[in-house]
């Protein structure tokens, strides 16, 4: 991935450039529900160096989908796309005419996967637009505007690891974690979150364990706090999406996957591993054995 604001060289046409990670809730607790029907969560999320790229164009007009995934994000126009919706909220807000930039979008993550892929889009492109537009805005503005993209944009504004609560406007963000390695993986099927949240048995579950005042610097203690939660909407996504489950048993069975679950709603999962080296090598035995999965290899965070 380019580095955060880096054209760099290489890019063509594009001269700013911003990634958008993918969100790895590592626990996920459903602890209540909001009279409007959202859910109240209790999440660890994280941030891995594996995303979609979004960037500012000087040679297209509007918006150019590319990559892997660009396929998957034809359905409903443009104007459905939270690129467009995220420049379009921050152009209304601050009187800047949308139409005078054109964005580029290199959607690398699977859509619809449980890891944020297009709040991460969104909050990526509120961060080159505040920038590219040099807005006099307030971090607690764009964090509002993010929030009105959806609930997972404004931890993916702030893209490093992170408590989350309520139904993902509180943040609270976590000193150290462990340089460990991280490996997702997606069956190829896309889960519905609405339906998952629906399918729920239960939606007062404890509330996640205490996370230690300086954070996990040893993998082993990230470990053992995990072993104490759990993401509570996996069984719900797994009884829509059974592939979930032969997804988890793989990475199981795996020797370098210290420990296995599913991110969000689904259906992507992750397995952490001690080292980054031991992530890569295990997506490419996946790649290798399993063609028509998704698998993707990085740091933590
Ligand atoms: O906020 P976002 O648009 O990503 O959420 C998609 C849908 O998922 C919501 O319309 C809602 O049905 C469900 N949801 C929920 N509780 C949350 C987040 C999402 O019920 N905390």
């Amino acid at each position: 991935l380019p580095a955060k604001g880096d054209g760099g060289p290489g890019t063509g046409g594009l001269t700013a450039v911003e990634t958008a990670r993918a969100k790895v809730n590592l626990a996920l607790h459903v602890t209540g529900q909001r009279a409007d029907g959202y859910h109240l969560l209790d999440s660890l999320v994280v941030f891995p160096d594996i995303g979609d790229v979004v960037s500012i164009s000087r040679e297209t007009q509007g918006l150019t989908v590319t990559g892997p995934y660009a396929h998957a994000l034809g359905g409903g126009g443009e104007d459905d796309n939270l690129v467009v919706r995220a420049a379009k909220l921050l152009a209304e807000a601050t009187g800047r005419d949308p139409r005078s930039i054109s964005l580029a979008l290199e959607k690398i993550l699977p859509v619809a996967s449980g890891i944020g892929g297009g709040s991460a889009d969104a909050a990526a492109t509120l961060r080159l637009l505040r920038r590219e537009w040099a807005l006099d805005i307030s971090d607690a503005t764009v964090q509002q505007l993010a929030l009105q993209l959806g609930a997972d944009v404004p931890m993916c504004l702030l893209s490093e690891p992170a408590r989350v609560s309520g139904i993902g406007e509180n943040i609270e963000l976590i000193r150290n974690m462990p340089a460990c390695g991280i490996l997702l993986v997606n069956p190829g099927v896309g889960v519905s979150t609405p339906e998952v949240f629906r399918a729920l048995r239960r939606r007062d579950n404890p509330p996640l364990p205490g996370i230690p005042v300086a954070g996990f610097a040893e993998f082993d203690a990230l470990l053992g706090w995990l072993s104490q939660t759990r993401n509570d909407l996996e069984p719900a996504a797994t009884g829509l999406a059974p592939e979930i489950a032969e997804v988890l048993s793989m990475l199981e069975g795996q020797e370098e996957a210290a420990f296995a679950r599913m991110s969000g709603s689904g259906a992507t999962c992750f397995a952490l591993t001690r080292h980054r080296a031991e992530a890569e090598e295990l997506a490419g035995r996946i790649a290798a054995s399993h063609p028509h999965w998704w698998a993707a290899a990085g740091k933590l965070s």
